[in-house]
């Protein structure tokens, strides 16, 4: 089978986020795997103005369309900004629609408290819901400011890694089935 592309998606734009080291860490862990291609996308290159654009402008939209497209699953990090997500998320995500049809996702919440991000997810699910993706699994980094080393090294590489592990051997199987299902639906 074909490499799956599973790109890891930043969903901030904020100046020093911390954010950043977890969507790093992700991405390096999943760049290790043989089955899948990754990049990291931040949402600030896809950010178009103040609110959505009209969805007729494809011209527009084309660069986060065709991350969308190339994509055969998501992992999406998101850090909780008064019990939701960031509005530029969503923005970003609300450029295209039909091509999130079946893809699935590992959804990431970061968090400085010791909630790791778990009201931002249960707000987000119902998003993606209408997007029609699947959810895959939840991570939660809660006290982001502490997981990490100064050289944005994970400090406990063990026990994260075996969590992370975990995700995305559910994500990468879900990615494979859910490429299949497409494909049959469209030569049905
Ligand atoms: C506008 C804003 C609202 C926030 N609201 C929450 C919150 O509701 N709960 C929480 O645990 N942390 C909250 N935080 C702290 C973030 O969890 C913290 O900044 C963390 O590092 C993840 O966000 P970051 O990637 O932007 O740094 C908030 C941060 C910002 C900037």
């Amino acid at each position: 089978m074909k490499k799956l592309h599973i790109p890891v998606v930043l969903g901030t734009a904020r100046k020093g986020a911390n954010s950043i080291k977890v969507a790093r860490y992700l991405f390096g862990e999943l760049k290790k795997k043989s089955s899948i291609k990754t990049k990291l996308l931040k949402v600030e290159t896809f950010m178009l103005g103040r609110t959505v654009p009209d969805w007729q402008s494809k011209k527009l939209t084309r660069p986060w369309s065709k991350e969308v497209d190339a994509a055969d699953a998501f992992v999406f990090v998101i850090p909780e900004y008064n019990h939701g997500y960031p509005g530029e998320l969503k923005m970003v995500m609300d450029q295209v629609f039909d091509q999130y049809y079946r893809k699935p996702c590992l959804l990431v919440g970061v968090s400085t408290g010791r909630f790791g991000g778990a009201r931002v997810l249960e707000n987000i699910s119902p998003v993606i819901t209408n997007f029609e993706m699947v959810i895959t699994g939840k991570l939660y980094f809660d006290n982001v400011k502490e997981l990490f080393d100064q050289n944005g090294n994970i400090k406990d590489p063990h026990s994260w890694g075996k969590r992370v592990q975990k995700q995305y051997h559910m994500l990468y199987e879900d990615a494979k089935g859910m490429k299949v299902f497409r494909e049959n639906e469209k030569s049905a």
